[in-house]
């Protein structure tokens, strides 16, 4: 990782279809011819879902044993390479290069790509995917404060800006409606997704835990399980350098830090009376032929 500094903030572009920053596309012909394998598993979310938390839940489900070193000096962002990123010459190496010198397997990938945008060695090899999702209020109001302090990210603008270019799909990896809605179709059809909530994580971190350990076959005993679901909590994630990000420059968290508040309903302390009959009222349109069901309280 250089410590050059990053220039402007990024412009958002259409790809395919969907808002998009040439960092996640400038790798694409690497990307979308990306080898999947068998044991592979796949992290998938709408930015800011809860993709670090479930990474390290996988982490240490996986090598949290065998593996001392790897937790205590290397940050989950190489553990868990992000597939689509290229932040060259910033980040030496892309997503794809760090995914395939992982030397441990299975190999845990992140992405934030909607559901079409997955590269196909995927489906063809019938690799597990954990994909997690979060109530549009809350993932919102989060991605507003990782925009404001990810110099990487093209600018929020104040929120009622961010608020009206969220509820257009005029963000980074497009409509929040549209990733949730695709991938839970795809659930549908293809067997080895697991499709988990935010909400649910919060709720009963155990549960979810335990969940994931039967999706994936994974015998962990009860006391594992336990001491994985308490080193996961968010204090204890917000304390360890190696998941709370502290290590990426690019980042300020003067401005607002990564791990921010891990709340479920932050979002009445940001949305007006007003801004929350409006996205009701979308949410209500776009969702209209949804089977997905979210909860913005718990
Ligand atoms: P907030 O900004 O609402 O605090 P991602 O990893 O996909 O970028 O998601 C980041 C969001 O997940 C942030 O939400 C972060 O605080 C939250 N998060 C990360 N680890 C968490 C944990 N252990 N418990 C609760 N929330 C967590």
């Amino acid at each position: 990782l250089s410590s050059m500094k990053l220039p402007s903030r990024p412009e958002l572009f259409d790809f395919e279809g969907v808002s998009m920053i040439h960092y996640f596309t400038d790798n694409w012909e690497k990307v979308k011819n990306f080898q999947a394998r068998p044991d592979d598993i796949l992290i998938s979310t709408y930015a800011k879902a809860g993709t670090t938390w479930v990474s390290y839940i996988l982490d240490l489900l996986y090598f949290g044993n065998d593996a001392p070193e790897r937790q205590t000096s290397q940050p989950i962002y190489t553990r868990v390479p992000f597939l689509e990123s290229c932040f060259k010459p910033y980040f030496l190496l892309s997503g794809t290069e760090l995914a395939d010198n992982l030397p441990t397997s299975p190999r845990l990938i992140k992405t934030h790509l909607p559901v079409q945008l997955v590269p196909k060695s995927f489906w063809e090899q019938n690799s597990r995917i954990v994909y997690v999702a979060r109530n549009a209020k809350d993932n919102a109001v989060s991605y507003f404060h990782f925009d404001r302090m990810n110099m990487g990210e093209p600018e929020p603008g104040d929120w009622n800006t961010f608020l009206q270019t969220f509820i257009e799909g005029k963000r980074v990896f497009g409509s929040w409606f549209d990733h949730v809605n695709g991938w839970w179709e795809k659930k549908q059809t293809y067997s080895n997704l697991l499709y988990m909530f935010y909400e649910d994580l919060v709720e009963d971190t155990g549960h979810e835990v335990a969940h994931l350990c039967s999706f994936l076959g994974l015998s962990t005993s009860v006391e594992e399980r336990e001491k994985i679901t308490k080193g996961v909590q968010f204090d204890a994630m917000k304390q360890n350098k190696m998941t709370n990000y502290s290590t990426i420059p690019v980042m300020d968290f003067k401005i607002s830090p990564f791990m921010r508040k891990g709340k479920v309903g932050d979002w009445k302390s940001h949305f007006t009376v007003a801004q929350n009959e409006q996205f009701d009222e979308v949410y209500k349109q776009k969702m209209k032929n949804a089977t997905v069901k979210f909860r913005t309280e718990i």
